[in-house]
């Protein structure tokens, strides 16, 4: 199928010259077209152009990059953040920034292809873990570690198709073991939208601490562009330091990062449009169910419909697109179920009686 955006995400996407209600993407708090964004990315716009067109670590040092980075800090309440081109280097720099304190990496078998990238370029031995399984592993630990050795966990705070949260509890309980034991989440799907807060995955299960680190998007739930850690300013510093990605790329667009930067003043002071997402999500995932489809009960705002025999997924999707509701159809990114999947994105700013359209036209097809 082919599919051509004519108007900003939301809610209401104008596609293929039709205005239809749109379910897919990752613009979970419905930010991509808010007027305090736009206008903080036009007056960044006037008064500083497009680019720095240099790294940081020279001339390209920018008000906008340390403006960024403040917000950043005080949203995910840490000493320091790092912004950095795109979230999917997030796993590189820490994987390289980290060296030296830890000898050997586990990772979920279905992580992000940002994760695996960052893997393999570590350097370092990897083992693979059963995905989403903790006794796994544990098993993997005891079978790998040699006395004194600490492992580097990774994986996906939430996945990107299935919606899955990674088991982030029993993980902190299986590398309990371990002295100096680290675990990184990517967490680009939670960013804004998981937490009380909106911190992400740890903050979900209220496990923040020590050796644990995340890397979050701000070009998703957002509307901006780029990545950001936020941590103690030591580890910060060690992270910029170590990793060769912070001084060797060009960084966002100064427009999206200025609206990056607004995005996380607008959802750190107001947390409603996180309650209304999460109010959303409660009813789609409700009306999937009774079709059927066994999802989760979790604020993540992405449903998963796999396969199911007689079904043709490719089929209920086009037909949903002739009726104007817009799912994505997917067989092949990380975390899809096997035999694929349709992958139904809820935002903020859906009404019930989109959702409420969408599952009655779901459920009069299948
Ligand atoms: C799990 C995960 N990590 C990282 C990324 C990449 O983030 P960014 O678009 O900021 O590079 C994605 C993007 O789709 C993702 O799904």
């Amino acid at each position: 199928m082919e599919a051509l955006m004519q108007s900003s995400p939301g809610a209401r996407t104008l596609i293929n010259d039709r205005w239809r209600d749109y379910f897919a993407g990752c613009g979970y708090l419905g930010l991509q077209s808010h007027p305090a964004l736009v206008q903080a990315a036009i007056e960044t716009l006037q008064q500083y152009g497009l680019s720095t067109a240099t790294s940081r670590g020279g001339f390209g040092e920018h008000p906008v990059y340390q403006h960024v980075e403040q917000t950043a800090a005080e949203f995910f309440e840490s000493e320091r953040a790092i912004y950095f081109v795109s979230g999917y280097l997030g796993n590189t720099i820490l994987l390289q920034g980290l060296q030296g304190d830890y000898e050997q990496i586990f990772v979920d078998r279905d992580s992000h292809f940002s994760v695996w990238d960052g893997v393999q370029n570590a350097g370092i031995p990897v083992t693979p873990f059963q995905h989403c399984d903790p006794e796994d592993l544990s098993a993997c630990c005891r079978a790998k570690l040699r006395p004194g050795e600490r492992p580097l966990v990774i994986t996906d705070g939430v996945f990107p198709i299935s919606g899955e949260i990674a088991p982030v509890r029993d993980y902190v309980d299986a590398l309990a073991p371990y002295d100096g034991a680290i675990l990184c989440l990517d967490d680009a799907h939670a960013t804004g939208v998981i937490g009380e807060k909106g911190q992400g995955t740890l903050e979900h299960f209220g496990v923040q601490g020590k050796g644990r680190y995340t890397t979050y998007t701000l070009s998703k739930a957002l509307a901006g562009h780029g990545g950001v850690i936020a941590q103690e300013a030591t580890v910060v510093e060690k992270l910029v330091r170590n990793s060769t990605v912070p001084g060797a790329t060009s960084p966002s667009p100064l427009p999206a990062a200025a609206a990056a930067a607004r995005a996380l003043e607008l959802v750190r002071g107001d947390s409603s449009l996180r309650r209304r997402l999460w109010a959303n999500v409660r009813h789609a995932k409700e009306g999937v169910r009774e079709l059927g489809w066994p999802v989760a009960n979790t604020p993540v705002p992405i449903l998963c419909l796999g396969a199911r025999p007689g079904l043709d997924l490719a089929r209920l999707q086009s037909e949903l697109f002739a009726r104007d509701i817009c799912v994505a159809h997917v067989t092949r990114y990380s975390s899809t179920p096997p035999g694929g999947a349709l992958r139904i994105a809820i935002f903020a700013t859906h009404t019930a009686e989109q959702i409420d359209r969408m599952i009655a036209e779901l459920g009069a097809l299948v």
